[in-house]
């Protein structure tokens, strides 16, 4: 059966006390909308369309990579009304399945009971036992167990407000009845607003079996309506990627203390110390090993590459057997080729570095092409920058750089060449010969220091 999905956007968040749109509020990398796109996507609908509202621009313009048709909500009058801007756009045959924007972490599997349901002719709704199911509308079933209606739990009377089977928000079922249903709603309640899950009595009284699927798990269903929901959604999802990781062979040394807020691959085993952050898209070899506090966002790491402790890599690519760290930057551009030795207090920018050259200590090459073999001593700095435009520092291969050497690009040191300690160098440095530009060292015999009085 052809099937449209709706997501629900145009609200606020007033809990969230955020100038940003609920829906835009990040987590584990991605906003709580493009979780809930990227889900929906992979059931395949013939069409998706989110309302949206409430900062309706921000919305829209930062989620322009999605494919969906964008629906007006221009007045927040509630879920059921939200829904019913898009069924203008739904043919009669299709299903219809309703997301809402803040419930981010939902299963494809659970979506697609919900859409066989519908498929059925049923309406399906997601429900939870939940433990503390404050905020949330109540499951109210009659005599027989059926679901009979939905109370919110701002017009729920005492008992009701002790059941613990929860509605979570998604619904299914088909076009042509959700439509009419939804023009029968009234907002005869507390907020004075069009509720969604007032159409379960409106199908029970068409005769229409509504079928409450549980969700097997808490976290997969928790809507995200204040900052304390928001960071308990990202704990849930954090524990999950990493239980993906573990199942795909990597060595967590504690599945709690790792963030994965992108694409993490791995190769064979990996290990992970604690409280690495990966954000963007990060891949990473064979027998990699990651230290403790590493940053690494958007970098690709060769077999048997380490990185130590507190190092921060974004936009780099890793060649294998390469050092990194500890305390070492490499910042977009960085590109190391094999059993290149980076280390503390080196910072790398858009540079290559050949097969083993070592920078171990104290260093700034930016904006620099260093070949094969290349020794980097302590404390050189490419000064690649006058201040206007950028230039850039080539050293070929075999060269030694002595300690505290400037070098003022636009410059060229050739292979094999050798620069002397604390040398200033601005013009081409010969390959093969020592090159040095410092004042004579001289001795003053006999000198004394001068004596308090
Ligand atoms: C809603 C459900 C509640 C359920 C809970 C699960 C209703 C009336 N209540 O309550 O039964 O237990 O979700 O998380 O549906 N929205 C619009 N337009 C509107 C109002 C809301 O697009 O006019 C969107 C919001 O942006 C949000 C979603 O609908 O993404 C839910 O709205 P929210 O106000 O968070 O509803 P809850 O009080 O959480
Ligand atoms: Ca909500």
């Amino acid at each position: 059966m052809p099937f449209s999905v709706v997501i629900l956007a145009a609200g606020q968040g007033k809990r969230m006390h955020s100038d940003l749109p609920k829906v835009l509020q990040p987590l584990g990398g991605r906003t709580l909308l493009e979780h809930v796109v990227a889900t929906a996507a992979t059931l395949k609908p013939d069409a998706m369309y989110v309302v949206y509202g409430h900062g309706g621009e921000q919305v829209q313009k930062a989620l322009k990579h999605l494919d969906v048709h964008w629906v007006q909500q221009a007045e927040q009058l509630g879920t059921g009304h939200a829904v019913l801007q898009a069924m203008p756009q739904i043919p009669d045959e299709h299903a219809v399945l309703v997301l809402y924007g803040d419930v981010p972490l939902l299963r494809v599997a659970t979506l697609q009971a919900l859409l066989a349901a519908a498929t059925r002719g049923e309406l399906a709704m997601l429900t939870a036992k939940l433990s503390d199911p404050t905020g949330y509308g109540r499951i109210v079933r009659d005599a027989e167990g059926q679901v009979a209606r939905v109370v919110e739990q701002k017009d729920a009377n005492a008992a009701e407000l002790r059941i613990a089977e929860a509605s979570t928000g998604p619904l299914a079922c088909q076009a042509g009845p959700l439509r009419r249903w939804l023009k029968s709603l009234g907002n005869d309640n507390t907020q004075k607003e069009y509720y969604l899950p007032d159409v379960v009595p409106a199908a029970i009284g068409e005769g229409v079996l509504v079928t409450a699927i549980l969700a097997a798990d808490e976290s997969e269903v928790a809507g995200v309506n204040d900052r304390t929901q928001l960071a308990a959604a990202e704990r849930a999802l954090r524990r999950v990627r990493a239980a993906d990781l573990m199942q795909r062979g990597a060595i967590l040394r504690d599945p709690e203390r790792i963030d994965v807020r992108g694409e993490l691959e791995c190769g064979r085993d990996v290990v992970i110390d604690i409280n690495c952050i990966f954000e963007g898209r990060v891949k990473l070899g064979h027998r990699v090993h990651i230290g403790p506090h590493v940053l690494i966002r958007d970098c690709e790491l060769g077999d048997d590459t380490e990185v130590y402790a507190n190092s921060v890599l974004e936009g780099a690519s890793i060649g294998a057997r390469v050092r990194i760290g500890p305390f070492a930057r490499l910042r977009p551009g960085a590109a190391l080729a094999e059993e290149v030795h980076v280390g503390n207090f080196v910072e790398v920018k858009n540079s290559r570095l050949g097969a083993g050259t070592k920078a171990n200590h104290l260093a700034y090459l930016g904006d620099a092409e260093i070949g094969k073999q290349v020794n980097v001593g302590a404390g050189t700095i490419t000064c690649n920058y006058d201040g206007a435009n950028k230039h850039r520092t080539v050293i070929g291969d075999d060269a030694f750089i002595g300690s505290n050497t400037s070098l003022v690009a636009p410059v060229t040191v050739g292979a094999g060449a050798t620069i002397g300690a604390g040398s200033v160098i601005s013009k081409e440095a010969p390959a093969g010969e020592l090159t040095l530009e410092r004042a004579q060292q001289k001795t003053v015999t006999g000198w004394k220091r001068p004596r308090r009085k």
